[in-house]
């Protein structure tokens, strides 16, 4: 199979009450990791490169590098993604480079600004067989270069979104709901504490969700900064000489019930992140002799591939659905 665009793998996503990863790739061992995982359990799959990925592997690199695993995976769907594209110029550089989804994120801007760009993105990616993610509300955390502070996120506006799907003729739309970018989603005055002095995060709002799939009746929603922060992964972290206090994500049963309502694409990265910096950290602490980074990539790459085989199986309900 070649690379496909995500149009089929959202209806029957939409339709089947499940949804599709996508996890950011920035070298060799995440792309293998991640399709090795999708690969063996049967489940499509989205291949996010952020312009900060394009930056630090460069474009050729990247796009190289999924093509290698899809002819290694023929039997899954893989769709190639531009995460978080800021201009057009951006997005044309990705259509025109391979890519066969873009997402213009103009959320930042006003909502007129927000839908002339978008529609200008959608008029050439459509017009290339490449199909685009916008974006209404913006998410506390870091992207590149913008951070929003806890805090100072807004919640997407239900009453706009008919307007704004109808006016850019965008193929899926990310909404915020109380999702955030990053392992620090939510400081510890918005949390609670459980039992163990684990922060427990607000709960996301599904009522925002639920106005926003009344309105667009059949329309791919996306999440964006969807990562839980495993706790196994952070106490590795600070196990073996890191220091990632307070780090707290999303609980995986509010993902997994997004992805049986209309939400058919979940952005995972920072659990990769911290996945692979759990078991380097570890690997490092136990063979102080090792320098090989074939031998510390190893369990590295394996714990990526192990994670997103969990997300798939028990938060996205992916799998044998290629
Ligand atoms: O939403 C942001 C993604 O986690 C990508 O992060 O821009 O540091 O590659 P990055
Ligand atoms: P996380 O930081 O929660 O992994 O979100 C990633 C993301 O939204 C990429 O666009
Ligand atoms: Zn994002």
């Amino acid at each position: 199979m070649a690379l496909v665009t995500t149009k089929d793998m959202f209806k029957k996503a939409y339709d089947g009450g499940y949804a599709v990863g996508a996890f950011n790739v920035n070298n060799m061992e995440i792309v293998q990791g991640i399709t090795e995982a999708a690969g063996e359990l049967k489940s499509p799959v989205i291949l996010q490169v952020s312009k900060g990925a394009r930056a630090y592997a460069n474009h050729t690199y990247l796009v190289k590098l999924v093509e290698a695993a899809v002819e290694e995976n023929p039997e899954i769907p893989i769709a190639l993604h531009l995460d978080h594209g800021d201009t057009f110029e951006l997005c044309k550089s990705c259509i025109d480079g391979g890519f066969t989804s873009v997402m213009i994120d103009a959320s930042s801007k006003s909502f007129e600004d927000n839908i002339a760009l978008t529609k200008q993105v959608v008029e050439y990616a459509h017009a290339n067989g490449v199909v685009v993610e916008a974006e209404l509300g913006t998410l506390a955390g870091i992207e590149d270069e913008v951070v929003v502070e806890a805090g100072h996120e807004s919640y997407t506006r239900p009453e706009e979104v008919e307007e704004f799907v109808d006016r850019t003729g965008c193929d899926s739309l990310a909404i915020a709901i109380g999702t955030s970018h990053g392992a620090y989603k939510f400081t510890a005055e918005q949390c609670t504490r459980n039992a163990d002095g684990i922060l427990v995060p607000p709960p996301l709002r599904f009522d925002v969700l639920e106005e926003c799939i009344k309105r667009l009746p059949g329309f791919p929603i996306v999440l964006h900064g969807s990562s839980s922060v495993p706790q196994e992964f952070v106490k590795m972290v600070n196990q073996y000489g890191g220091n990632m206090p307070d780090a707290v994500g999303i609980p995986e049963e509010q993902l997994r019930k997004a992805a049986t309502l209309a939400v058919c694409k979940i952005n995972i990265d920072s659990d990769i992140r911290l996945a692979m910096t759990g078991n380097i950290r570890k690997y490092f602490a136990e063979h102080p002799d090792h320098f090989d980074p074939r031998q510390y990539l190893k369990p590295a790459r394996q714990a990526v591939k192990d994670m997103v085989a969990h997300k798939i199986q028990y938060v996205l309900g992916s799998d044998g659905k290629a």
